[in-house]
């Protein structure tokens, strides 16, 4: 069955494969001291600038680490009512790390200045736990990407009240291939503290890759990683796999192909009568509501996500994977369905 239910529904590409099988011909040494992870942080170092790079096995896993590195218990993380750490980590990051989240509504998944001032109101008072970093996903979950703009503004805010700024990256590299922009000018210049970089949703097995560009989040970083169960004594096998994903520019090119299929979807289903995108398509999520009677038919022949019950908004993933094929299919089948 075809999907376009999520990208992580994808298997590996097969460069990323292949690394898995060259970092297997001899032993090295475990828990990252091994030559495949020095590389790797190179890598990342040559496309990201002065980072400290944790392999960890997935994004749940990145986020509570992260996360960790920047609160206390006491304190607050704040984020979209819509953020993966609020709405699809069965607590995690909460239950991990003893700080709470404040949670706001947002129309498209974007956290501004605006919706984040009135949370920070109660600053300093002993009752109430204290706000200490912004956590946002790029791309967001509703499939929008903040700007190069909006992402400073936001840091130079957060900076200005003492809040760290975590960058959720399931999906950075669709986001910045959207953006057209090099990886350091759409993360550490604009000032991200902490980010995730996502794998598995980009053609790894396994993998997530936390960077940590502000120095104070350095310092204990390793052993949260360690106390959070994600430091792999075969660590090599994440980091051959990243180092695939990195050579020739391998990440931006599946990302941007994800991109321009879930362009494609849009233009397609949009000509169809009774079909209505609901979202703008900024990355390679494709949101929709369609005829209902359409619904249960079209998911017997494609995996896909009712997003929201009530208004019968559904979410359409594209994946480094996806064919143009593929993508006119669907639309052709939709396009029966509705007639
Ligand atoms: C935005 C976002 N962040 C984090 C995650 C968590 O990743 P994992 O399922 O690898 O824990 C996901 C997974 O869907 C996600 O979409």
């Amino acid at each position: 069955m075809k999907s376009f239910a999520s990208d992580n529904y994808s298997g590996i590409h097969p460069a990323v494969l292949k690394a898995i099988q060259n970092a297997n011909e001899a032993h090295e040494i475990s828990y990252g001291d091994d030559y495949y992870t020095a590389k790797t942080q190179e890598i990342f170092e040559s496309i990201f600038g002065k980072v400290q790079v944790l392999f960890v096995f997935n994004g749940t896993g990145a986020n509570v680490i992260s996360l960790k590195c920047c609160t206390l218990p006491f304190q607050a993380v704040v984020c979209a009512e819509t953020a993966h750490i609020n709405a699809d980590e069965c607590g995690a990051p909460t239950q991990s790390i003893g700080a709470s989240l404040i949670t706001i509504p947002t129309t498209d998944g974007k956290l501004t200045p605006e919706l984040i001032k009135p949370f920070l109101s109660r600053i300093g008072n002993v009752h109430n736990t204290q706000p200490k970093v912004i956590s946002i996903s790029q791309s967001t979950e509703l499939g929008t990407v903040y700007s190069v703009e909006e992402l400073t503004v936001l840091c130079i805010f957060a900076h200005q009240n003492q809040l760290y700024v975590h960058l959720d990256g399931a999906r950075i590299s669709n986001a910045i291939a959207a953006l057209g922009v090099s990886a350091k000018a759409a993360t550490a210049d604009c000032g991200i503290d902490i980010m995730s970089f996502g794998g598995t949703k980009n053609g790894l097995m396994i993998g997530e890759a936390v960077l940590i560009f502000n120095e104070e989040l350095k310092k204990h970083a390793t052993f949260y990683q360690k106390q959070s169960a994600q430091l792999f004594s075969k660590n090599r096998f994440i980091a051959a796999q990243f180092s695939a994903l990195l050579t020739d520019n391998l990440w931006l090119d599946m990302a941007q192909h994800a991109n321009n299929m879930a362009a494609l979807l849009a233009a397609e289903v949009s000509k169809i009568q009774g079909v209505t995108i609901t979202r703008k398509t900024d990355a390679n999520a494709v949101f929709a509501i369609i005829p209902p009677h359409a619904v249960a038919p079209l998911q017997k022949k494609y995996r896909f996500y009712v997003w929201n019950e009530t208004t019968g908004e559904l979410r359409w993933m594209c994946s480094f994977d996806t064919t143009e094929t593929e993508v006119r299919d669907f639309a052709a089948y939709l396009s029966g369905l509705c007639s």
